[in-house]
């Protein structure tokens, strides 16, 4: 085997050309690749000892696309779908030996060959839209001319891969492949040597119902929510019945570069790097985790049977205790209803959720926890109250077992001195519904040892949720950020905005809902009780918003009691003038003259607090990296990953 370019090898085996990508570690698409990849095909095609081509992916995969580092940069020669055209162009037969993924340009790569042979467990896809643009590489113009009008619509729109079985009975994959998929791609080649390679682009689109398309791209752009790349994707793909190919081509490069610069496209960007630097945490690194099967859940309430739902699904054998029968009987109610409802809409078998149920070990005897390998307190944020269970924890659990607390405001390395062996106890934040939110917040206290973060690392995985590592301070990184924001809301209010103002301001700037919507939605009572908690030691000079508290006073606690920031006389959300009034009121208090703020001021205004606490929480080292608190935003607060988050939104702001 000989090197065409330092990322692409070339060898000559019985007369086929074998051309490898070797790019690790997913072989994506870079302008070197590209580069080496078009050489290695116009040789191929000169070459008079070559009769046919193969293109195979060396490592774990084909190729997982362009090259998203080359993003935001100018385009670098030769470009994608230049180097597809080549493919297709070659005068001898070319194939795509496809394993791992062929995802984006590694797609567009694919259907360039004028023939697909792929592992039974290849995955094929045009997840472009994911981060933000279409795809660039004559996807949208040439995989319905394999799949058909409304499957394309749908892989594009959607980004979703498909299975190589799948794919096969599409038409996108010519062949299934067991054992050497090269050599069987090589043989593949070999068959088709002299015939005319079958171009793509020449192939007609079948014949498909126009109204179900646009049907389809209407359904799209509905589910969009405010991203431009879905519906994009899905037009640029009917186009490719309505021009000729290489115009289709062109229109597509067209949308790619405009959505490619797009700050939608650079916020999604940032969120798939976010996703994947957020794992690296320079203190577990080279640390094994402790395996961890038999996990315990201390209190039932909403958060912990949403936490033991969360346990008992990622396969763990689980323990739930209460403090009393009717305690757990109600903790038993809350899991079967979450599965109850997972029946009734038929993902969960009737028998599957009993046999869940069953599997559980509910109990009141705190002892039955001695073969735990790890215990997550769930129970009433009360000081006291889990001070008194770890130090009860830590007597019954083995000296190994990790302790962790789900606290959301208390401080945890005052927790952990009343655990044996402190090192072993770490924070695991998770957000209600704690079986579906993605987002936990794994808090490294003070004594949390390196294998025990890192067995809390691994758990979180496992439960296929998102950890981002947080350090101790009063609402780890979310709830901070959240309190800070909360706090800015008020003060607009009393300066002149109202909250139906504040609220549309938000969603308009992407927010599925409003500040005040959620409040109401969350309930206002908590943080009442916390703000009732902390008057004593509050700074009398610190300005004090007290709107909140008159509506709590009056009962209004949000959704649950039918009224809050809103009223909702038969449950619809409606601005209330007591409200107003009661705004009004306060500001008049204060001798504040009331004004006017425009929707950009109030999301200006709502992410520069936000970002400004996020650079306080950075400097005193509670989070690693800027993107791993957008990470909390996007995956525990409702932040649509197409806004990045509040410090990409800060930064974005400040230029
Ligand atoms: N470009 C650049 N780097 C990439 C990349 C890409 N397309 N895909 C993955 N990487 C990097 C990751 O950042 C990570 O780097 P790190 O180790 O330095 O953090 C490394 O490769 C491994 O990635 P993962 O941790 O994600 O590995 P997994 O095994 O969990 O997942 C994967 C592999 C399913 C391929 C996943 O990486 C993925 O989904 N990649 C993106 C696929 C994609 O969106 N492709 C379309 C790109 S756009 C395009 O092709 C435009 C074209 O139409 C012109």
């Amino acid at each position: 085997m000989s090197e065409a370019s330092p990322v692409v090898t070339w060898e000559i085996r019985d007369r086929v050309a074998l051309i490898g990508i070797d790019h690790p570690p997913v072989n994506a698409a870079s302008q070197a690749v590209r580069a080496g990849l078009l050489a290695a095909i116009e040789r191929a095609g000169g070459d008079p000892a070559v009769d046919a081509v193969v293109i195979f992916g060396h490592g774990r995969t084909f190729v997982a696309g362009a090259d998203i580092r080359e993003f935001g940069k100018p385009p670098a020669s030769p470009i994608l779908f230049e180097v597809c055209l080549a493919i297709e162009d070659c005068p001898k037969p070319v194939v795509a030996a496809v394993h791992g993924t062929a995802l984006g340009g590694g797609c567009e790569l694919a259907l360039a060959a004028h023939a697909r042979v792929a592992a039974k467990d290849a995955k094929f896809g045009q997840p472009e839209v994911n981060l933000g643009i279409v795809p660039g590489g004559g996807g949208t113009q040439r995989l319905p001319r394999l799949v058909g009008m409304l499957r394309a619509i749908e892989m594009n729109a959607t980004g979703k891969p498909i299975g190589a079985v799948e794919a096969a009975g599409l038409g996108l994959v010519d062949s299934l492949a067991d054992g050497d998929l090269v050599a069987a791609a090589a043989r593949h080649a070999r068959g088709l040597a002299g015939l005319p390679p079958r171009k793509t682009r020449d192939v007609a689109i079948p014949a498909f119902d126009r109204a179900d398309a646009e049907a389809a791209i209407a359904g799209v752009e509905r589910r969009a929510r405010g991203q431009i790349s879905p519906g994009e994707a899905a037009r640029m793909t009917l186009k490719a019945a309505d021009l000729p190919f290489m115009e289709g081509q062109a229109a597509e490069r067209e949308v790619f570069l405009r959505l490619v610069a797009s700050d939608q496209a650079a916020a999604l960007r940032h969120v798939f790097f976010a996703e994947r630097e957020v794992a690296k945490v320079a203190k577990t690194e080279g640390v094994a985790a402790r395996p961890i099967s038999r996990v315990g859940v201390v209190g039932a309430g909403t958060m912990g049977a949403g936490i033991a739902v969360a346990f008992v699904e990622a396969g763990y054998a689980v323990t739930v205790i209460e403090t009393t029968d009717a305690a757990l009987d109600a903790g038993r109610g809350r899991i079967d209803g979450t599965w109850a409802r997972s029946v009734a809409s038929g993902r969960l078998g009737e028998a599957d959720k009993a046999a869940r149920l069953d599997g559980i070990r509910f109990s009141t005897d705190l002892g039955v926890l001695a073969d735990a390998d790890l215990v997550v307190e769930a129970v009433f944020d009360d000081a006291e109250v889990k001070r008194g269970l770890f130090a009860r924890l830590s007597a019954v659990v083995g000296p190994d077992c990790v302790l962790a607390t789900n606290t959301s405001y208390l401080d945890p390395n005052d927790l952990a001195t009343v655990v044996v062996n402190p090192g072993r106890f770490v924070g695991l934040h998770f957000f209600s519904p704690a079986n579906v939110m993605r987002l936990v917040e794994v808090v490294d206290c003070a004594a949390t040892s390196p294998e025990t973060l890192a067995t809390a690392l691994a758990v979180t995985k496992k439960l296929r949720k998102l950890a981002v590592v947080t350090g101790v301070c009063e609402g780890f990184v979310g709830n901070r950020i959240w309190a800070v924001f909360r706090r800015e809301c008020e003060f607009m209010l009393e300066d002149g905005a109202l909250p139906h103002e504040i609220d549309a301001a938000m969603e308009s700037f992407g927010l599925a809902m409003g500040p005040f919507a959620v409040f109401d939605l969350s309930g206002l009572d908590i943080a009442w009780s916390l703000r009732k908690r902390k008057a004593a030691t509050r700074d009398p000079n610190e300005r004090y918003v007290a709107i909140a508290d008159r509506l709590c006073e009056m009962g209004r606690f949000g959704r649950k009691t039918g009224a809050g920031w809103y009223a909702y006389p038969d449950g619809k959300k409606t601005v209330d003038r007591q409200v107003i009034a009661i705004v009004e009121e306060e500001s008049a208090k204060k001798g504040i003259a009331r004004r006017p703020f425009s929707p950009s001021e109030i999301v200006d205004r709502l992410v520069a607090v936000m970002g400004r606490e996020g650079e306080a929480i950075l400097a005193e080292g509670i989070a690693a990296r800027a993107s791993d608190i957008d990470l909390v935003f996007v995956n525990g607060y409702g932040w649509p990953p197409r806004l990045g988050g509040p410090m990409f939104q800060a930064a974005l702001r400040r230029g």
